[in-house]
């Protein structure tokens, strides 16, 4: 059989540069020791974020000449909704900026002061949105997924007992809505199975609550489900996203990954009156019903994305990449969760830097280390992620301290991939020399990482 090789060719390139130690331990102290706010041209290879970094195709820029930017009715916005209907099912939808703008469109009209949103690990801004509104994010994730050296295939999945208990204490009407991420970003970009949608959408009908799916990454979740569940083998990609779908009353969608736009997002309903009662904030915040967020353009390059990024080989070329990095750091026997997630390799901090005391941010320190030692910029899954517990206010210290390396989509070769794997070598072999971390010197009441500030401990 021939060697695996990529499902596409490069016709435009972007020059990025390395630096040196000295360059990058002043330019990192420059940035209070918090890695957003580095300027891109200090980092050489930016695996931040997968989120509206992968690159374009063809016929994305093609598409972006055809946009059609009146402000009501446009021709893009049809051809998004049309797009949004075909692939994914959904009959109604109101485009929006991003993701969040999703969160923030459809919680301003379901959520009010103390209801309750089980979910599983739900990601930081969604989880922000809750907890904003003095809601409770409550998280129903499988106890399986805390263990990173425990290979089973469905690691992002939502517990049906722990949900059970949810949905039994507390009356319908404090439930707004089941939050379903796929994949599971915060647990590791770990795939949640079609069984498990199957069940988490029975309860959800069985208590007459909203099923809604956090869907970033709902077309690499379906790789896997092809992959690894038994009856999807001969289905295809398309196949397994409509079935996936078809158990959810709500899905709120970041474009930036799965549709592999750089900006954009929106949020879909089965149901026509809470669409239209989502219109308002949607005019309010966002835009006009047809364009919300977004330029007709951005809409049409959208609408291809979602049809790109649902085709197998797309997906196999993107998820074989993470696998390779994977691969490389099990030859140099670096702990991360495994087995490796859709979008990102997530490094077990704790497992690495086993001198740094919590109090001292393992992963946001390992993070720096990754960063000094060859200009690469990963982010931390840890406790500043984590934030401070609303009521009490105390530092929260969850069970997991990742470094999360996310891979942006048809962007970065398996050469830089190598070039990962040596640095975190490196740092791995000297881990035993490194026994202080940070504290932290100013942060945010809420979603603090993007700006927190840092000295060394
Ligand atoms: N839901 C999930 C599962 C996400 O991963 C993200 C963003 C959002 C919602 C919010 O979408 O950024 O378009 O507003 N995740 C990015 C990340 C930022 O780096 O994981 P957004």
């Amino acid at each position: 059989e021939l060697p695996f090789a990529e499902s596409f060719r490069i016709k435009m390139v972007e020059t990025i540069r390395k630096s040196t130690r000295e360059e990058r331990e002043k330019w990192i102290k420059e940035a209070k020791y918090n890695l957003f706010n580095l300027k891109s041209d200090q980092v050489f290879i930016d695996l931040l974020t997968d989120s509206g970094t992968g690159a374009m195709s063809d016929k994305q820029w093609a598409e972006l000449m055809l946009g059609d930017e009146s402000y009501a009715g446009a021709r893009s916005y049809y051809k998004m909704k049309n797009t949004i209907r075909e692939i994914l099912g959904f009959d109604y939808f109101l485009p929006t900026h991003q993701g969040r703008a999703a969160e923030n469109v459809l919680y301003s009209t379901l959520i009010k002061e103390g209801d309750i949103l089980p979910g599983n690990s739900h990601f930081d801004t969604t989880k922000g949105h809750i907890e904003f509104r003095k809601a409770i994010a409550l998280d129903c994730t499988i106890d399986e997924a805390a263990d990173t050296q425990l290979e089973i295939p469905f690691k992002g999945n939502m517990d049906p007992a722990k949900l059970e208990a949810v949905l039994k204490k507390y009356p319908k009407e404090k439930i707004p809505a089941v939050v379903l991420t796929v994949t599971n970003n915060t647990a590791g970009g770990q795939p949640v199975s079609m069984q498990n949608i199957r069940e988490v959408s029975a309860l959800c009908k069985k208590y007459g609550v909203n099923l809604q799916i956090d869907s970033a990454r709902f077309a690499e979740n379906a790789y896997f489900i092809k992959t690894r569940e038994k009856g999807y083998e001969h289905k295809t990609i398309k196949e397994i996203v409509k079935e996936m779908f078809s158990y959810a009353d709500i899905m709120t969608m970041s474009s930036k990954k799965d549709a592999i736009v750089n900006m954009g997002g929106f949020v879909a309903f089965k149901n026509e009156e809470l669409w239209k009662k989502c219109q308002m904030f949607c005019i309010m915040n966002e835009g006009f019903i047809t364009y919300g967020g977004m330029s007709g353009r951005d809409m049409n390059a959208l609408a291809q994305g979602l049809d790109e990024g649902t085709e197998f080989e797309y997906l196999e070329t993107r998820i074989r990449q993470v696998e390779y990095l994977g691969a490389k750091l099990d030859e140099y026997g670096i702990p991360y969760q495994r087995p490796a997630g859709g979008h990102a390799i997530f490094v077990d901090a704790k497992k690495v830097l086993t001198h740094v005391p919590k109090e001292e941010f393992i992963a946001q320190t390992l993070g720096i280390e990754l960063y000094l030692e060859a200009g690469i910029r990963g982010v931390e899954i840890g406790s500043i992620l984590a934030d401070r517990d609303p009521v009490t206010r105390e530092n929260r210290y969850p069970k997991l301290e990742l470094l999360r390396l996310a891979i942006p989509r048809r962007t970065y070769t398996n050469n830089h991939m190598d070039v990962i794997a040596a640095a975190l070598k490196n740092v791995f072999d000297r881990r035993e020399q490194i026994d202080r971390g940070y504290v932290i010197t100013k942060e945010f009441p809420i979603m603090r990482h993007f700006t927190v500030e840092l000295e060394p401990a």
